[in-house]
C-alpha cells in the first residue's frame, strides 16, 4: 500500500488549526517526530509528514486524547443511513491519527465499516476465485470466537493506520445473531467475551452496529461505556426518534445499565429550512444532543468513499472543521461520563498492556 503524505499546512489542520504550526515545527526540530519527507505529489515534489508521524503529532498537539480508562463506545440507531458507520470510521481513524490504540468491532451484517477499513481491498480486482474464496474462508470473526474455534485475538486484524484494529464482520452474524438468543446471559456474551478482555490490550473499542434491535444490537448496548447516536435532521427520523428513546429508556432501566447516550445531529442541509428548524429543535429538547452537527455534503461523502476519517480527506475544509467540534464535544461527554462513574479515574493513568494485539497473550 502506498504510504500517504501531509504537509505541515494540512496537518495543522488536521488537529486543529493553523496555529499548531510552529509547535509541529518545533516538534521536527527537536526530533521528536521524524523530519518530513520528499514524495511526488502528481508532477512536483513536495514535502510532508508520514502517517506514523501525524499519530505522534496527534497525540502531543491534537484534541482527542487518550481517556483515564480504557473505553467502549456503541454507535447505534434504528434508523438506516443516518452516518452510523461513517461516525464510526472518523471516531476510529481519528482517535488512531491520535495515537489511540483503537480496535472497531463491526455488529453489522452488511460489513460497511469492515469495507470502509479497507479489508476487502482488491478482493474485487483479483483475477483469481479461488484466491479470494480462500481469504474470504481465512477470514475469522465473532461467530468463531463464540464457537471457542479461534481465540479472540486470532480476529483481530491491522488496518492502515498503525494504531488501528479491527474485528471484522463475516457472513456467520447472522447465525451469531441466533444462537445468543438460546444462551443465558444472552445480553452479556459480547461484554464478557469479547469488550472487557479488549479493554485490556486497546484504549478504545468501536462497536458499529446495524440499524435493527437485535441480539447483536443488545449485547453492544450492554458492553459500551457510551452510546454515540446519530439524529438525522431530516422530517423523517423525527418520529422514529421518539420511539427509538423510549426503547432505548426501557432497555437501560430494564438491564439496569447507566451508559451515557450522546446524540449527534447528522446530515443538516445549510440551505433548507425545515432541517435548520429540526436541528434547533434536537437541540433543545434532546437530552444529551451536542451543540455541533454533521452536514449533509460531498466532502462527507467522498471521504467515506475513499475510506478515510474528514480531517485525513479534507484539512481545513468546513465538514473536517465541524467534525473537529463533533468528536471534540463528544470526547468531553465521554470523560465528563467516565469522571461521574468511576471519580477515581479522573486521577489515574491506567497502563495498557502495550504488545502488539494481534500477538500477546490475552489470558
Ligand atoms: N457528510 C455526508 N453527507 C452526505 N452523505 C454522507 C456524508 N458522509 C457520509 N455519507 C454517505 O452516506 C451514506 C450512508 O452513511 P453510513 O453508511 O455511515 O450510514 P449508516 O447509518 O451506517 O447506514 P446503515 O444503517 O445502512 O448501516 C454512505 O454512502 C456515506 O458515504
Ligand atoms: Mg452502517
Amino acid at each position: 500500500m502506498n504510504e500517504t503524505y501531509y504537509s505541515l499546512k494540512k496537518v495543522a489542520a488536521m488537529f486543529g488549526g493553523q496555529h499548531l504550526k510552529e509547535d509541529i515545527t518545533r516538534l521536527e526540530q527537536s526530533g521528536e517526530i521524524g523530519a518530513q519527507v520528499k514524495f511526488r505529489s502528481g508532477a512536483l515534489y513536495r514535502k510532508g509528514f508520514s502517517s506514523n508521524d501525524i499519530s505522534k503529532i496527534g497525540e502531543k498537539l491534537g484534541f482527542f486524547k487518550t481517556f483515564n480508562s480504557p473505553t467502549s463506545l456503541c454507535v447505534f440507531t434504528t434508523k438506516g443511513g443516518v452516518l452510523k458507520s461513517t461516525l464510526a470510521l472518523n471516531l476510529a481513524r481519528t482517535a488512531a491519527l491520535h495515537g489511540l490504540k483503537t480496535c472497531v468491532v463491526g455488529l453489522d451484517i452488511q460489513g460497511d465499516v469492515t469495507t470502509a477499513l479497507g479489508f476487502d481491498d482488491g478482493l474485487e480486482d483479483s483475477a483469481d476465485l479461488n484466491y479470494i474464496l480462500e481469504k474470504l474462508n481465512r477470514t475469522k470473526g465473532l461467530s468463531d470466537i463464540f464457537n471457542n474455534s479461534i481465540r479472540l485475538n486470532e480476529a483481530i486484524v491491522p488496518t492502515d493506520l498503525e494504531n488501528l484494529f479491527l474485528i471484522p464482520e463475516t457472513p456467520e452474524l447472522v447465525a451469531l445473531n441466533d444462537s445468543l438468543s438460546n444462551i443465558n446471559r444472552r445480553e452479556f456474551w459480547l461484554k464478557e467475551k469479547v469488550i472487557d478482555p479488549l479493554k485490556q490490550h486497546f484504549d478504545l473499542v468501536i462497536m458499529d452496529c446495524s440499524p435493527n434491535w437485535n441480539k447483536l444490537t443488545t449485547n453492544a448496548l450492554v458492553a459500551c461505556d457510551a452510546l454515540i447516536s446519530p439524529l438525522e435532521c431530516k422530517i423523517n427520523n423525527f418520529r422514529n426518534f421518539k420511539v427509538f428513546s423510549k426503547f432505548l429508556e426501557e432497555f437501560k432501566q430494564e438491564m439496569r445499565l447507566d451508559f451515557e447516550s450522546i446524540f449527534v445531529p447528522t446530515r443538516y442541509s445549510l440551505n433548507r429550512k425545515l432541517s435548520q428548524d429540526i436541528l434547533s429543535w434536537y437541540r433543545e429538547n434532546v437530552d444529551g444532543c451536542i451543540d455541533g452537527a454533521i452536514r449533509e455534503g460531498v466532502s462527507g461523502e467522498e471521504a467515506t468513499a475513499l475510506n478515510k476519517s474528514f480531517i485525513e480527506h479534507c484539512p481545513g475544509k468546513p465538514a473536517s472543521n465541524e467534525i473537529i467540534e463533533v468528536l471534540s464535544e463528544v470526547h468531553r461527554r465521554i470523560e465528563e461520563s467516565i469522571s461521574r462513574r468511576t471519580p477515581e479515574a479522573a486521577s489515574w493513568q491506567y497502563s495498557r498492556n502495550q504488545a502488539n494485539p494481534q500477538e500477546s497473550s490475552w489470558r
